[in-house]
């Protein structure tokens, strides 16, 4: 085989097997991919069936789903977000690797905590950045600790990331936790990401979308993949401050692909948001399969966590077989 000149980094980046495969035989609960299975609302469906041409023909300039995803939001009480505060991608995922361009080179530093979903570790490494991390202790249920994530902040990382919940654990840090993570950052000057893909299942008073006014230097991502339960249409977005108050979004702009999140995913995306599909709450929710005796629900999933299970190379893809429970 032919070896040509590549990244380095690249090449001697090892992906993991985010889930493709699927859960083996005798999992009784998959927690890599947390995508809610209730069936789509049926405007979805319809939506689909009367697609235009034009959605298809055409590259992919409008924007009235950021304005619905905006309404969104502001139905839920933030007042002040507009249109003008986001960036759609290809998933979330799109969206943390090109803030990855945004803020790392070769040789810088980002902390982040572990576990954490692996892919976005893996495009650190492809980019000959480090990842560190605070590791969430078994003791505490893998809780996030606040203090600890705080005593590893330093000047010299370029960026910091929490997972709000995280992927695996389910855990949910409290907004005060997160608040004082982002005026850490900010006296560094670097930005904190809040990696909110699944946050559409914690209330949205625990939404860091309510510190940018504040805290200009905090980049919330968020997506249709998970409780919307439409990964497969690959819609995820950014929201962070705008205009006069940070350049952030501007800079993002040229580093997002312009033509990102196709015309059909816009339209598909804008009939779930005007449907009248319920969220279902943190509890009734979302591992394809309970664990023996125990209700529904990527919840606190940290009280099932081996530390067999928690190793760094298989962080996203926590599967759970019934000799652990
Ligand atoms: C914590 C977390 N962030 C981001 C993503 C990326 O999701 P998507 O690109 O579908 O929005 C995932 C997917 O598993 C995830 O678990």
């Amino acid at each position: 085989m032919n070896s040509f000149y590549l990244n380095n980094y690249i090449r001697s980046c090892q992906l993991k097997d985010y889930g493709k495969g699927g859960a083996p035989l005798d999992t009784i609960l998959d927690c890599s991919l947390g995508v809610n299975p209730a069936p789509l609302p049926s405007q979805v469906m319809l939506a689909l069936q009367n697609i235009d041409q034009h959605a298809i023909k055409q590259y992919p300039h409008d924007e009235t789903v950021l304005e619905k995803i905006a309404l969104y939001y502001r139905n839920k009480g933030i007042s002040w977000l507009s249109a003008g505060h986001m960036f759609l991608g290809d998933g979330s995922l799109d969206i943390l690797r090109s803030l990855n361009f945004l803020c790392l080179t070769y040789g810088k530093r980002v902390l982040g905590q572990g576990p954490q979903f692996t892919a976005y570790l893996d495009h650190v490494n492809c980019l000959g950045a480090h990842f560190e991390y605070y590791p969430m202790s078994k003791g505490n249920n893998y809780k996030f600790e606040a203090e600890n994530y705080l005593n590893r902040m330093t000047s010299n990382h370029d960026l910091f990331i929490v997972e709000n919940p995280n992927n695996p654990t389910g855990q949910v840090a409290a907004l005060a936790d997160i608040d004082s993570i982002a005026a850490r950052a900010a006296s560094y000057n670097k930005i904190l990401i809040v990696d909110e893909a699944y946050g559409d299942y914690m209330p949205i008073e625990n939404s860091a979308i309510n510190l940018i006014p504040t805290y200009p230097n905090v980049v919330v991502t968020r997506t249709f993949s998970k409780a919307f339960g439409m990964a497969g249409i690959r819609m995820g977005y950014i929201i962070t401050s705008s205009g006069q108050t940070s350049d952030t979004l501007i800079q993002f702009r040229k580093v997002e692909n312009q033509f990102n999140c196709n015309g059909i995913a816009r339209i598909l995306g804008m009939a779930f948001l005007e449907s009248d599909a319920k969220i279902p709450d943190r509890d009734q929710i979302a591992a394809n399969e309970p664990p023996r005796g125990k209700p529904r629900g990527i919840w606190n999933v940290g009280q099932f966590l081996d530390r067999r299970l928690v190793r760094e190379e298989i962080y996203n893809t926590v599967w759970f077989n019934t000799k652990f429970l």
